[in-house]
C-alpha cells in the first residue's frame, strides 16, 4: 500500500503527513506494508528541507523529519494506491493532471478522515505564525490515525 501526501510546496504540510503517518505505521507494527512520500503541486521549493518551523513543532513532539521537497507529477498516479490533497486547490491541481479521469478514486481529501476536527482543508500556514504549525500537527495526528485505522481493516481483509 502506497500513499502520496500532497500540498503546495512540499516543505509544510504534505512532509508533516508524511513523517506523522510514518510514526504511527511504526507505533502500530505495521513498518514496511504502508509507504509514504510526499510531493507539492508547485516547483517552488524543489530540493529543499521541511520547514524549519514545522521541523521545530513536529521535533518537539518527538517526530523524526526527513525528506526534500519533490513535485508531484502525473507518473505518480500509477505509482501510488491513494493520494491524499491538503486543501482543494491542491486536489483541483493533482486532478487537472488526470486529463482522462482515470484516477479520480485514488485523490482524497486527507481532512474527510479528520474525527475530532471539523476543518474540512489543512490550512496553509507558511505566511503565518507557529500555532498555525501547531494547528496543522493536531489535524494531521487526528486524520492520520483515522486513515490508518482505516487501512489496517483492509490490509486484514
Ligand atoms: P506547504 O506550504 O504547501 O504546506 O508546503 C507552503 C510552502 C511554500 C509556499 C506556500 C505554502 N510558498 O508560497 O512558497
Amino acid at each position: 500500500m502506497k500513499l502520496l501526501f500532497v500540498c503546495l510546496g512540499n516543505i509544510c504540510r504534505s512532509p508533516a503527513a508524511e513523517n506523522i503517518m510514518n510514526a504511527q505505521i511504526d507505533q502500530a507494527g505495521l513498518g514496511g506494508q504502508i509507504i509514504c512520500d510526499s510531493a507539492g503541486t508547485s516547483s517552488y521549493h524543489v530540493g529543499d528541507s521541511p520547514d524549519r518551523r514545522m521541523t521545530e513543532s513536529l521535533k518537539k513532539r518527538g517526530y523524526r523529519v526527513q525528506g526534500r521537497a519533490r513535485q508531484f507529477f502525473p507518473e505518480d498516479f500509477e505509482k501510488f494506491d491513494l493520494i491524499l490533497a491538503m486543501d482543494q486547490d491542491n486536489y483541483r491541481n493533482i486532478l487537472a493532471q488526470d486529463r482522462q479521469g482515470k484516477y479520480k478514486d485514488k485523490v482524497k481529501m486527507i481532512c474527510d478522515y479528520a474525527e475530532k476536527f471539523g476543518d474540512r482543508e489543512v490550512p496553509d500556514p507558511y505566511y503565518g505564525g507557529q500555532a498555525g504549525f501547531e494547528h496543522v500537527i493536531d489535524l494531521l495526528e487526528d486524520a492520520c490515525g483515522h486513515l490508518l485505522t482505516s487501512l489496517g481493516k483492509e490490509l486484514v481483509n
